[in-house]
């Protein structure tokens, strides 16, 4: 007969509990204790006995784990197979009958531990708390991935399809991803490098962030998975991605952010029909309560309890700067960091294009990390060489998206930049505008306040000599000017208002052009 065995007999006094888990301690009190010694009946609504898989004469098993937070529905169990060991991955579905897959994502893997789950919505691994990450089998990934499929589909995220982990047809978010890879030759030229490119995800599809990409793969996650009620803590972007895409699937969203982020954030996602609930505090007191409302009503929390799938839409990102750069990986990427997800993943992409044999030459990118002064704890942890992350507890910059103090993935995210060769660095706000001006003025791109802390750093990264003028340089631009125009409007200069008079507009160009008017009249 065989059990689940959640975590050591030592109890949770023994392990480290990351920030993430504390809520749910928090939430359920002693239960987490009975549970942890095994003890069959106590559940957080995640394990119980069962015995579904028994009486169908199906599986040789005593009790059946359904998964984290999902719908009262009837839907998949999952079973161990005997003591001690790691749960089988062995689906069966609502009539008992084990499915045939051709799916390319094999389950889910402890980041610690390296303990195995299914692909179910889980976050974290019972043993350590470790973060989960999607784990693919690549030689299935590799039976119909090639670079003439890829060019041969549509233009959006999709076309790595095999690289991203959803079970069947993507059923939210199609035009999703395919965003411009601009070569920047005004912009590299101010900066005196030779050859940079932009990857303007400040005009992703539908709502002008990056965050539309874990989005589309978080949603299609939570249809498949029996989904009703999605939700999301945000820093912004990530608010009006769900609301957006969770109105066109129909599903019923709940968005929580801190209190006091720009209006265009905002209205961004109340347009949609989302609830939108604003918090007094900073955005880890808005995960700790997402982690606690996930679990308590068994919602599809994108970033909390479906976090393993959502965050690999990131590497979308990655596949695209590989394939538009003509199947090659930059020398340096440098990408904004809040929760530390998006580097990582833009580096994992890379790497797995270069296992597949689809790049021309290995991969040897710096990875670079930028944040904003006033919220730098991987920066910082970078700069310092931490072991861990020391928290910000007030972060206080204009680079709102990014202002995450207690960042999830900080600690991979510092190894991995560390591990590339890579470097982070922080800007203050001054930088941060005067970046964003730059951007808008030789490129043509009006990036948010995220964009300008991206582009600063790189221009300090250049400058330090850490990234090498004469090698290609890759900048993520994640998210949109027009969201956060607050603290613009102090900086930009007003239109001049003139009669609609053809001697008023000389007279004015008189001030703003004058050897333009000499010229004329000459
Ligand atoms: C515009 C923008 N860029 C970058 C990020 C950082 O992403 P990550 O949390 O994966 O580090 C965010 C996160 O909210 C964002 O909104
Ligand atoms: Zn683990």
């Amino acid at each position: 007969m065989g059990q689940i065995r959640w975590s050591t007999a030592s109890g949770p006094s023994a392990v480290v509990v990351p920030s993430l888990i504390a809520p749910i301690l928090t939430a359920v009190g002693p239960k987490i204790l009975d549970r942890n010694h095994g003890a069959p009946g106590n559940h957080l609504g995640q394990a119980r006995p069962q015995g579904r898989g028994r009486s169908r004469g199906v599986l040789d098993c005593e009790w059946v784990l359904t998964s984290m937070g999902g719908p009262a529905r009837p839907r998949r169990v999952w079973v161990s197979a005997e003591e001690g060991s790691p749960l089988s991955s062995c689906p069966i579905d609502r009539e008992g009958v084990i499915p045939v897959s051709l799916e390319t994502a094999s389950g889910l893997k402890c980041r610690l531990c390296g303990k195995i789950y299914p692909k179910e919505a889980l976050n974290f691994c019972t043993e350590d708390f470790g973060p989960l990450e999607v784990t693919y089998d690549y030689q299935q990934v590799a039976r119909t991935l090639s670079r003439a499929a890829i060019q041969a589909r549509p233009r959006s995220m999709w076309r790595y399809r095999e690289l991203l982990p959803i079970d069947g047809e993507p059923t939210v978010g199609e035009h999703v991803g395919g965003t411009p890879l601009v070569r920047a030759d005004r912009l590299a030229r101010a900066l005196g490098v030779s050859e940079l490119y932009i990857k303007n995800d400040a005009v992703n599809y539908p709502t002008l962030s990056f965050k539309d990409r874990v989005v589309a793969v978080a949603l299609s996650k939570a249809v498949e998975l029996g989904f009703q009620t999605v939700g999301c803590a945000s820093t912004g972007n990530l608010a009006n991605s769900v609301a957006a895409l969770a109105a066109a699937a129909g599903l019923d969203a709940y968005v929580l952010l801190p209190e006091g982020l720009e209006q265009g954030k905002v209205l961004g996602a109340t347009i949609y029909g989302a609830k939108v609930i604003a918090i007094e505090g900073h955005y880890d007191q808005v995960n700790r309560l997402c982690s606690q409302i996930a679990f308590r009503f068994g919602w599809g929390f994108v970033n909390v309890n479906l976090r393993p799938f959502y965050a690999e839409g990131s590497k979308s990102v990655g596949f695209e700067i590989a394939e538009g750069l003509g199947w090659r990986a930059p020398d340096h990427v440098v990408a904004p960091m809040a929760g530390g997800s998006l580097i990582g993943k833009i580096h994992k992409a890379l790497k797995e294009f270069e296992l597949l044999g689809l790049l021309d030459g290995p991969v040897a990118t710096r990875m670079h990390g930028a944040q904003a002064t006033g919220c730098n704890p991987i920066a910082a942890m970078v700069k310092t060489g931490a072991a861990k992350v020391k928290p910000i507890r007030n972060p206080q910059t204009i680079a709102k998206s990014l202002a995450i103090g207690d960042p999830a993935d900080g600690y991979f995210a510092s190894k991995l930049i560390q591990e590339t060769g890579g470097w982070s660095e922080d800007v203050d706000d001054a930088a941060i505008l005067e970046a964003m001006q730059l951007l808008a003025e030789t490129e043509g791109i009006w990036t948010e306040t995220a964009g300008g802390v991206t582009l600063a750093v790189t221009q300090k990264l250049i400058d330090q000599g850490r990234i090498d003028r004469d090698e290609s340089i890759v900048i993520c631009i994640t998210g949109n000017g027009l969201k956060t125009q607050e603290p613009l409007l102090q900086r930009v200069s007003r239109p001049v208002v003139i009669k609609p008079r053809l001697e008023d507009f000389e007279a004015l160009l008189e001030t703003l052009a004058p050897a333009l008017l000499a010229g004329s009249s000459a």
